[in-house]
């Protein structure tokens, strides 16, 4: 005979089995609602595609948007857009803003590829520069939106959360009905570095070099590391605010790179002062160390308060390169003579060679210490591979010895000349316009030392 103990054993162990399978069938139950609701979903996202596809359609049919409005939305778009995932809402577009929506101030410069103006927002009352990109009518009316105003907006967009790069807050249509007239609305900066080492009567102290150094080298760095190239690097595009902070701006040579870098790429980039001898020899392959050259150059112009290589010319400006940094040989930069044009050139042989003068001509006045010193040669290297990147520059021994940085709140202020009038400023060499590097066949440059 069974226990009465044992029947309650049982019956437990029937009820916890009940209890299980009331679970399970639960669960089962639930699993089948959400696979219905995941393909109800599905279902409905289908048919909201199809919808928006026929709406998409039908807007091209009827209410083409105007050609300058959809340009300025594709130059805005991301270029690596996924089209399987890319859902083009309608809501996101609106009427292009237009130039009179603001009240220009005054002129602040022509450059060369646009005249930038301080202005006023009608409505909210704040103050942006606006560049009325110069757009050649040749090239657009036949390729349509010319490739550098894209690539500037392009550029700007993509680099707006850095401090240190100036923002571009719109994309304006002018007031002459084409897509040629168009205008960037940017955060208006009070100085450019070259405007105001002009005015400045004594150079920037070496603490306050080493602010602003750091300030672009960290943009330039953020800009190699989003793949961008900056290829136009000089002090009047270096805009620096009242408040001490740098704002890198003109992105008119600006382009995006990848790995491996692209092929043939445009040889004559970047201002003449600024160029890389290895841009002056005719390589159309080159890199980030092209921006890293321009760095150098402007490193000693800080320094100096005048331009460090102002060339004249390509030839004089490799003369002056070569003096002042030295002679290329097959140990130090062993790609040198196959660069289309150093081929034939006469360059004056090792033992005659002087000492190169880039110490004197930037540490004796200055008082640069040695660390100074070696952080400007190796910008300056003339072996490209050999030039440090922009994140080795951050982290350079100059900036942590003393003199260490001046903290941008104690940045001196200056009187803006862009709050006032034109920025007139001694003429210097204007950024090229592309194309090929002129050819330097047999030039002689035996005598630079001489
Ligand atoms: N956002 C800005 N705020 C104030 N001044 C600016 C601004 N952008 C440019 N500038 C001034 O206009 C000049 C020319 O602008 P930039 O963009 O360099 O055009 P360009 O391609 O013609 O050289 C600069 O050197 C600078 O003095
Ligand atoms: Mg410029």
């Amino acid at each position: 005979m069974s226990s009465r103990w044992a029947d309650e054993e049982a019956d437990k162990a029937l009820r916890q089995k009940e209890k299980e399978e009331k679970a399970r069938k639960k669960l089962l139950k639930q699993q089948k609602l959400e696979q219905q609701a995941a393909l109800a979903a599905k279902k409905a996202a289908a048919a909201e595609e199809q919808q928006l596809a026929s709406q998409r359609s039908r807007n091209d049919e009827d209410e083409r948007p105007a050609k300058r409005q959809r340009t300025e939305e594709a130059a805005q778009d991301e270029p690596t857009i996924s089209t399987s995932r890319y859902r083009p809402v309608q809501p996101t577009w609106r009427p292009c803003r237009h130039v009179s929506d603001y009240e220009t101030l005054n002129a602040i410069e022509e450059g060369s590829y646009g005249w930038v103006s301080r202005a006023r927002h009608v409505e909210s009352g704040s103050i942006v520069a606006l560049k009325h990109l110069k757009l050649d009518p040749s090239t657009t009316s036949q390729e349509g939106f010319p490739i550098t105003a894209l690539r500037e907006i392009q550029a700007l967009k993509s680099s707006r959360s850095h401090d240190n790069i100036v923002t571009l807050h719109d994309v304006i249509t002018g007031s002459t009905p084409s897509t040629n007239d168009v205008y960037l609305v940017m955060e208006f900066v009070e100085h450019d570095l070259k405007t105001l080492q002009e005015s400045m009567e004594t150079p920037f102290a070496i603490s306050e070099v080493k602010t602003l150094m750091l300030q672009i080298t960290s943009a330039v760095d953020y800009l190699h590391t989003h793949w961008i190239l900056h290829r136009d690097l000089k002090t009047s595009n270096i805009l620096l605010s009242n408040r001490g902070v740098v704002k890198l701006a003109d992105f008119g040579m600006a382009r995006t790179f990848g790995d491996p870098m692209p092929p043939a790429l445009t040889q004559l980039v970047v201002t003449l002062w600024y160029r890389a001898p290895e841009l002056l020899l005719g390589a159309d392959k080159y890199d980030t160390a092209i921006d890293v050259w321009s760095l150098g150059c402007v490193m000693g112009e800080l320094l100096r308060n005048e331009p460090l290589l102002p060339g004249k010319n390509e030839v004089d400006q490799l003369s002056r390169i070569f003096a002042t940094c030295g002679i290329p040989s097959s140990k130090t930069w062993p790609r040198f003579r196959s660069l289309p044009n150093a081929r034939h050139l006469n360059l004056p042989s090792p033992p005659q060679t002087k000492e190169p003068t880039l110490r004197s001509l930037v540490a004796d006045p200055t008082n640069l210490s040695t660390a100074g010193v070696r952080l400007l040669e190796s910008l300056l290297s003339l072996n490209p591979n050999r030039r440090p990147d922009a994140g080795e520059v951050l982290e350079h021994p100059w900036f942590t010895e003393d003199p260490r940085p001046k903290s941008t709140a104690m940045f001196p202020t200056f009187p803006s000349k862009a709050g006032q009038e034109r920025r007139r400023r001694r003429p210097t060499p204007q950024a090229p316009r592309g194309g090929e590097a002129p050819k330097l066949d047999a030039a002689d440059f035996s005598a630079v030392f001489g």
